[in-house]
């Protein structure tokens, strides 16, 4: 005798499996024809990567994903060179959100809302604010408006990441700017300490670099950043192989994203320039592993977003 839930389950999983195989045979088709433009490419990726494993699991992937809320993770470093008028400065540094499918809105405002509590003196973003479309006013713009009204008294800085360049970088800064944030890709801001009238020695100098892929790239953008004026104390890279540009130039702090600390862990110790602390000389670099990704799946290597607390060497 047929078992007629039996039949109708395994007819679903049938039916599961076919379109699963029909979404991997095409996004691979696409990618093999390679006339693909990035953003294209990275909607194909999306598809291979996200969208069948997360079918395949029935959805959980992502539920499991969407679950777990980003620690925010203490940091203390010392930095030589770093102006007398920030000791102790304290930094809110938040990195790859990827607002989209993995990251909705409501995650972010959640977010948004706990940085707030903590008062951090400065908030900075290191890039990927978005993972595939701008699309208009939704959902970067509400999640950007959240972001930055964590309202940090020193102000907000942001550089774009390669997923920011993706659709429409433009709209993408013009989103920011509407959110407070002050865009610093190759350009140095000052930032006077708290109750200063007036630009001068003591301030915190603001760098940002472009997004570049390869070390060589990122250390002609950090050169370029350093002619004609002084070098910033703090320099936001999306990559970190901005600091080998940095470190040369005498940098005293990096700041970066990008590598999501390899968001699989299996190893007990990952390499310093994926994630945590490093240094190199008197000059140092936190990667942080942060918020979102593109990937839905983290294995010991938890989203975060890193509190820094920055005191003069
Ligand atoms: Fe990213």
């Amino acid at each position: 005798m047929n078992d007629p839930a039996a039949s109708g389950a395994s007819a679903k999983s049938r039916t599961l499996r076919q379109r699963v195989r029909t979404i991997t045979t095409k996004a691979a088709a696409k990618l093999q024809e390679g006339a693909l433009g990035k953003l294209a490419r990275a909607k194909v990726r999306h598809k291979l990567l996200t969208v069948v494993p997360d079918r395949l699991t029935g959805g959980a992937l992502r539920r499991a994903h969407l679950l777990r809320a980003p620690e925010l993770r203490e940091v203390c470093l010392s930095v030589p060179g770093w102006p007398a008028a920030f000791d102790g400065v304290r930094i809110a540094h938040l990195s790859d959100l990827h607002v989209g499918d993995l990251m909705p809105v409501r995650h972010v405002v959640a977010l948004a809302r706990r940085l707030r509590a903590t008062r951090p003196d400065l908030l900075v973003c290191t890039g990927d604010v978005v993972d595939l479309h701008v699309n208009g006013e939704q959902p970067l713009a509400p999640a950007l408006q959240a972001v930055g009204e964590i309202g940090a008294a020193l102000g907000a800085f942001l550089v774009l990441g390669n997923h920011d360049h993706l659709d429409d970088p433009a709209e993408v800064i013009r989103l920011a700017h509407r959110a407070g944030f002050a865009v610093v890709e190759g350009r140095v801001h000052c930032v006077q300490p708290p109750g200063s009238a007036a630009a001068g020695e003591a301030d915190l100098r603001i760098g940002g670099v472009e997004w570049a892929s390869t070390i060589r790239q990122n250390q002609m953008n950090v050169q370029a950043l350093c002619v004609g004026r002084e070098a910033p104390h703090l320099l936001l890279a999306h990559n970190p192989k901005a600091f080998r540009g940095a470190a040369r130039r005498g940098i005293p702090l990096t700041l970066a994203g990008h590598t999501h600390g390899g968001q699989v862990r299996l190893a007990p110790a990952a390499r310093a320039s994926r994630r945590g602390h490093s240094r190199d000389g008197d000059s140092h670099l936190y990667v942080t592993t942060g918020v979102g990704a593109w990937f839905p799946l983290r294995v010991n290597c938890p989203s975060e977003v890193a509190m820094i607390t920055v005191r003069c060497a």
